[in-house]
């Protein structure tokens, strides 16, 4: 029987999880950067989307109201042993991306660190962030992305065969995702290495048009 994309993913995850945090380590300044332009206010509702670990826990206000989701249960496990070291209340749980289990408008802030190019439909990711999302809330995007306007080069797509099987696409545009939902990217600026991981700030609109 073949293994499904959403599937897939737990079992390499699962896989990832005891080193995950020496290989994320690496992006600490680029996250900052994305928490930076994020702002998260304390008292916001924050979603913590495709969460692993939790290293955005440390990041975020100690009054925000958090939950996080992921597909991978040990990731879970390890995000609520952060919880515990750090002394954050997180209501973390076990959630696909593409298929949220929350009411429409519950957050004020949905982050999709390192998932967006993880995810096997980023399309509907990014489509059921914008419908838990309040009217004027916010999707804080961090992860590696080609530039819009722009195609995958040739070693970059023969890189792409390797890092989509161990862990994700490097060949995805961010554009077309986000024109797929009437989110407004509000910010949009380079995170880490040389531009390659941005930071994207993009907005709900208050009203329906
Ligand atoms: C590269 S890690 C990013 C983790 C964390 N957001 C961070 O910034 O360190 C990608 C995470 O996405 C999770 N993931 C993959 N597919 C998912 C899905 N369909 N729904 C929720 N989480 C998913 C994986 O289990 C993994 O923990």
């Amino acid at each position: 029987m073949a293994i499904d994309a959403t599937r897939w993913n737990s079992i390499r995850y699962t896989i990832w999880a005891p080193i995950y945090d020496l290989v994320a380590r690496r992006l600490d300044r680029g996250r900052r950067h994305a928490h930076l332009l994020a702002g998260v206010k304390p008292g916001e509702r924050v979603l913590l989307d495709g969460a692993g670990t939790g290293l955005d826990l440390e990041l975020l206000p100690h009054d925000a109201i958090i939950t996080a989701i992921d597909i991978t249960p040990s990731m879970i496990e390890r995000l609520r042993d952060r919880a515990r070291r750090l002394g954050v209340d997180v209501d973390a749980r076990v959630g696909d991306g593409q298929a949220l289990s929350f009411a429409d408008e519950s957050f004020d802030v949905v982050m999709l660190h390192l998932i967006v190019a993880v995810i096997p439909d980023p399309v509907a990711c990014l489509r059921e962030a914008e419908r838990v999302l309040r009217p004027g809330g916010r999707v804080s995007i961090f992860d590696k992305f080609v530039a819009d306007g722009e195609t995958a080069s040739r070693l970059r797509r023969l890189a792409n065969v390797v890092t989509s099987a161990a862990a994700t696409d490097i060949t995805r545009s961010l554009g077309p995702i986000v024109a797929s939902t009437s989110l407004r990217v509000m910010r949009d600026e380079a995170a880490a290495f040389g531009g390659l991981f941005r930071a994207v700030v993009a907005e709900k609109a208050n009203q329906k048009p």
